[in-house]
C-alpha cells in the first residue's frame, strides 16, 4: 500500500522550465520576475500593493515597523495559530493580547471586543487552516476603536469572505510561501499587501537597507530581500492556485461526508469559502487515531498542539495571560488529516475506510 502524505507540493515541468530560465537570466534579486509576481499577486487579491520579502514572518515584521508598531502597544491576536503570527508583534516591543476562537477556529469578535484596551492599536486575524475570519464583525470593532487591521493570510491564499478574497478586506495582510502552503515557492517566502502607498514604499526600503537609490540609505534597514528563481515559480504556482484550491475544496465535501457521524469535521461558516489548507477533525482520542493511521501508512498532523499562550516563550515573558477554554479544549482533540491540491480521491476514501474501521473496532 503507498503512503499517503500531509501534504505534497505541486509540481510540473512549466515550473522547472520557470526556475531554469530564471537561472539563465543573469537576474537573481527584486527583478522582472519579482516586481511581475508582486504585481499579479495584488490583482489577484485586489490590493493595490504587495511586497515581497523572504518570509511572512520577514513581511510582517518590516510592516509592523512601518506602521509605528511600538513600544507599549496591544494588538489583539488569537492564541490558536502558527507561532510566527505572534514573533513580529513582539520584535516591535509590542504586547500580544491572546483571545479565545469561535467554531470556526479563528478570532471571536466578542472576545476581540471585551479585549480592547487604551493601548490597543490593531487586531490580527488569523484566517486558519484556509477558513476565513469573520471579517465584517472584526472591521466594525476596528472601526469604532480606530484601530487597524492586519489579515494573517499565511494559509488562506485565495480564500473568500462573502465573495471577496481575504487579505483585500484589512488594513493590510500578509502570505506565506513557505512549501506546504497552497501557495508555495519551493523555499521560504512571504509578501504584505495594502492600499497604502507610503506604507508599502517603507516596507520596501526596510527589506533593502533602508535605501531608495542604490547609494542612499534614508533609513536603516535589513537584507530581506526575495530573488528571481523563487518568483518565476510563484508565478506559475499563481497560474494554477484556483484549480488546486478547487481541488482541496471537493477533498474537503468528500471528507465531509465520509466522516459525518465517526468524528467532528470542520464546519464552514456561512461566510465561508475555505481553501482548505488543512482539514481538521476534532476527536476526543485523537492520539490513539493518529497512531492508528499512522500504522496503516497514513500521516497526520497537530495543528498546533501547544496553544501560544501557553509556550514557553510567552510564559516566560508575560505573566497576566488569560484563561481560553475553547482553545485549551482544542488542541487536545484536534487532528489534521491529509489534504493537497492533486490527493487523489482513492485516497481520502482509503482514509476515511480506516477511520470507520478503527471507530468500529472500539
Ligand atoms: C498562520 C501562519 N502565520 C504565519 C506563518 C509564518 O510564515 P513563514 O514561515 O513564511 O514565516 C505561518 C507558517 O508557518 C502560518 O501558518
Amino acid at each position: 500500500m503507498n503512503k499517503i502524505p500531509l501534504s505534497r507540493v505541486f509540481l510540473n515541468d512549466e515550473i522547472r522550465e520557470a526556475a531554469m530560465q530564471a537561472v539563465n537570466s543573469g537576474s537573481y534579486i527584486l527583478g522582472p520576475e519579482c516586481r511581475a509576481f508582486e504585481e499579479e499577486l495584488a490583482r489577484y487579491v485586489g490590493m493595490e500593493h504587495c511586497v515581497l520579502s523572504s518570509s511572512w514572518t520577514a513581511a510582517v515584521m518590516l510592516l509592523h515597523q512601518a506602521m509605528g508598531v511600538s513600544e507599549g502597544d496591544e494588538i489583539i491576536i488569537p492564541s490558536h495559530t502558527a507561532f510566527p503570527s505572534v514573533e513580529p508583534l513582539i520584535h516591535c516591543g509590542a504586547k500580544p493580547v491572546f483571545v479565545d476562537v469561535d467554531e470556526s477556529y479563528c478570532l471571536d469578535p466578542d472576545a476581540v471586543e471585551a479585549a480592547v484596551t487604551p493601548r490597543t492599536v490593531g487586531i490580527l486575524p488569523v484566517h486558519l487552516y484556509g477558513h476565513p475570519a469573520d471579517m465584517d464583525r472584526l472591521m466594525a470593532i476596528a472601526e469604532r476603536h480606530k484601530l487597524w487591521v492586519m489579515e494573517d493570510c499565511a494559509q488562506a491564499h485565495g480564500a473568500r469572505y462573502r465573495g471577496r478574497r481575504v487579505g483585500s478586506i484589512g488594513t493590510a495582510s500578509a502570505f506565506s510561501f513557505y512549501p506546504s502552503k497552497n501557495l508555495t515557492v519551493m523555499g521560504d517566502g512571504g509578501c504584505i499587501m495594502t492600499n497604502d502607498a507610503q506604507v508599502a514604499e517603507k516596507v520596501r526600503m526596510l527589506r533593502n537597507h533602508g535605501r531608495k537609490s542604490k547609494f542612499t540609505h534614508e533609513i536603516v534597514g535589513y537584507n530581506l530581500r526575495f530573488n528571481e528563481i523563487q518568483a518565476a515559480i510563484g508565478r506559475v504556482m499563481l497560474r494554477h492556485l484556483d484549480t488546486l484550491n478547487a481541488h482541496r475544496r471537493e477533498v474537503a465535501a468528500l471528507y465531509d461526508e465520509r466522516l459525518a457521524g465517526l468524528v467532528e469535521t470542520p464546519r464552514e461558516q456561512p461566510w465561508a469559502e475555505s481553501v482548505y489548507h488543512m482539514y481538521v477533525i476534532r476527536s476526543r482520542d485523537r492520539d490513539a487515531l493518529g497512531a492508528w493511521l499512522k500504522e496503516q501508512g497514513i500521516a497526520t498532523g497537530i495543528h498546533y498542539p501547544v496553544a501560544n499562550h501557553r509556550q514557553p516563550a510567552i510564559t516566560g515573558r508575560y505573566t497576566d495571560l488569560p484563561r481560553l477554554p475553547r482553545t485549551e479544549a482544542l488542541v487536545e482533540e484536534i487532528l489534521s488529516l491529509p489534504i493537497y491540491g492533486e490527493l487523489p480521491l482513492t485516497d481520502v476514501d482509503r482514509v476515511c475506510g480506516k477511520i470507520a474501521e478503527y471507530r468500529g473496532s472500539r
